[in-house]
């Protein structure tokens, strides 16, 4: 039972750090500028649904594991320039892969195996997400 309290708190801490993606991406997407601004327009608004799927998702998991999901979200506060705001992601999406990790293993523990695999597939889209901006930033 200490292992289910845990894991919703770890839960609630993703889901704050997923609407609050989901923001920031939001925002940065309408307040790029220049050509290297249009770019990330194009590939970064997709993944403003993309981050809150996985939100709704964690917030769903947390109410069947008997928790209450939060509403508030991690406040990011985005560089201006677009450089300075794929490097911010990119170190983002790097730090949710390792929290998602550990809560993969934290799930296992758990005896939630449905939630485990879940969770890795979570894992499959942020690193899709990382690799692209660092692919993006190399160029840049
Ligand atoms: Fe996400
Ligand atoms: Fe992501």
């Amino acid at each position: 039972m200490a292992d289910r309290k845990k894991l919703i708190e770890g839960l609630n801490q993703d889901l704050a750090n997923e609407l609050g993606a989901s923001i920031l991406y939001l925002y940065q997407t309408s307040t790029a500028t220049g050509y290297d601004g249009e770019e990330l327009r194009e590939f970064l608004r997709p993944e403003i649904n993309g981050e809150l799927q996985h939100a709704i998702f964690l917030a769903d998991k947390i109410v069947a594991l008997g928790g209450k999901p939060t509403t508030t979200p991690t406040q990011y506060k985005s560089p201006k320039d677009v450089k300075g705001m794929l490097k911010y992601d990119q170190k983002l999406e790097r730090e949710a892969i390792e929290n998602y990790r550990m809560r993969a293993m934290q799930a296992e523990e758990a005896g939630e195996i449905g939630l485990k695999v879940k969770l890795e597939e979570i894992i499959v889209d942020e690193t899709a997400h990382a690799e692209q901006i660092e692919r993006i930033l190399r160029g840049m």
